[in-house]
């Protein structure tokens, strides 16, 4: 048989192989969404979301070509790059991003890479007075218009000012500050709907961060956002530090626009660990209901999520790298009055050993969720406490569905 095969002529074994191609990918597109169909908007009766979500290269691509690069995406605080020059990079979706604060008090976003011939031009954070290509030096000022480029000046036709950066769309609210890449998703306003009259008692715009830090988890990025939303796993993965502090939730709320949020009521301070309760700082006086006494979990799509507690925000932005590793960028705020506090550094200790211990306890479960993803994982159910991690599946298999046709 195989003679047969080899004596066909070169052409029509690619046409074949492509049409087989093609069918498996119908077929397998087909099984695809008879399962995505199964997640649905009752979280009571939804299946959770296909294992190919989190591990298949296929559907990473969809998230890293549609989600992060054609919608808003949570880039952290504004207030990270306060001064003039203030600088920060992120990978958003493959593509290399950097934060400027310009001359004139404004933040952008620029695609990093020269006009010249596409070099990285910053790295991590810092402050700079140019954006200086290290490669030939060709310069950018903080607006991203190109102000110095060696040798340039007997090349016909160039035209410095046609060889600016690129810049990104940049929205800010209630502090947080969102970037979006694309050119057809509508304004901010309407990707957030009622996103901050939700958060209104926290007065969040005049919150401040104290501290950042970035690491990297081998898992899809999806699933470290979920852990962080859901109350399910408290007393198995964190018995000892956080778990007595969580009473029993509110249901998530009903919201218009692209996130999820859910209060909960707690027992003492949730962002300090039991030996440390007595350090707390003042609450935000913004805050009068139940509010003073629990936590807020919200999930803004695709990739932000925070905590709002009385006293303290802490928050993560996840980004992808691969199917099953991603970015992650925390960030914890507190109130601004609060910074002038004389112990205020020494008490914020206590909050960042709360959340180091809870991630530390996290990771190891989240890379084991990875490891145990196959092509016979089948779909699961949701518990009653994870209907914020129901209605981010509910959100993400409509626009995958939407976007399979
Ligand atoms: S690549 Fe930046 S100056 Fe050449
Ligand atoms: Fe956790």
């Amino acid at each position: 048989m195989g003679g047969n095969i080899s004596t066909l002529p070169a052409k029509s074994i690619q046409t074949s192989l492509r049409e087989a191609q093609r069918i498996a990918e119908i077929s397998s597109h087909d099984e695809l969404r008879r399962q995505l169909l199964l997640v649905s908007s009752d979280h009571q009766r939804s299946a959770t979301l296909p294992s190919a979500c989190y591990a298949d290269p296929a559907l990473f691509r969809y998230d890293v070509e549609t989600l992060f690069r054609q919608s808003w995406v949570g880039v952290g605080r504004a207030d990270r790059w306060k001064s003039s020059g203030d600088f920060g990079t992120r990978n958003i979706g493959g593509v290399p991003v950097l934060f400027v604060r310009d001359q004139g008090g404004e933040l952008r976003a620029f695609a990093n890479s020269c006009r010249h011939r596409g070099s990285l031009l910053l790295d991590g954070e810092g402050n700079c007075k140019k954006i200086r290509c290290p490669f030939h030096c060709w310069t950018y000022d903080l607006a991203g218009r190109l102000v110095f480029a060696p040798r340039m000046e007997k090349v016909p036709d160039f035209d410095p000012a046609a060889h600016g950066l690129t810049e990104f769309r940049i929205g800010l609210r209630d502090g947080f500050a969102f970037v979006n890449l694309g050119t057809a998703a509508g304004g901010l306003d309407s990707w957030l709907g009622d996103f901050s009259s939700l958060h209104a008692p926290w007065g969040l715009t005049q919150w401040a961060t104290a501290r950042t830090r970035e690491f990297e988890v081998r898992c899809n990025w999806k699933s470290y956002l979920e852990v962080f939303n859901e109350y399910y796993h408290l007393p198995y993965v964190h018995p000892a530090s956080i778990n007595r502090r969580y009473m029993q939730p509110d249901d998530a709320d009903d919201v218009c626009g692209n996130f999820t949020t859910q209060f909960g009521a707690t027992d003492g301070n949730a962002a300090l660990l039991a030996d440390a309760q007595k350090q707390a700082l003042p609450g935000a006086g913004t805050l009068t209901g139940r509010e003073r006494n629990g936590v807020r979990y919200t999930w803004v799509y695709p990739n932000m999520t925070f905590a709002a507690s009385p006293d303290s925000l802490w928050m993560y932005e996840a980004y992808p790298l691969a199917p099953d590793r991603c970015c992650i960028v925390q960030t914890v705020c507190f109130p601004a009055e609060t910074f002038s506090l004389n112990d205020f550094e020494a008490r914020t200790r206590h909050y960042y050993d709360r959340i180091d211990a809870a991630i530390a306890e996290d990771i190891p479960f989240l890379e084991r969720q990875q490891a145990g993803l196959s092509a016979f994982t089948r779909q699961g159910r949701f518990s009653p406490l994870e209907p914020s991690v129901a209605k981010f599946a509910h959100w993400y298999a409509g626009h995958l569905r939407m976007h399979l046709g």
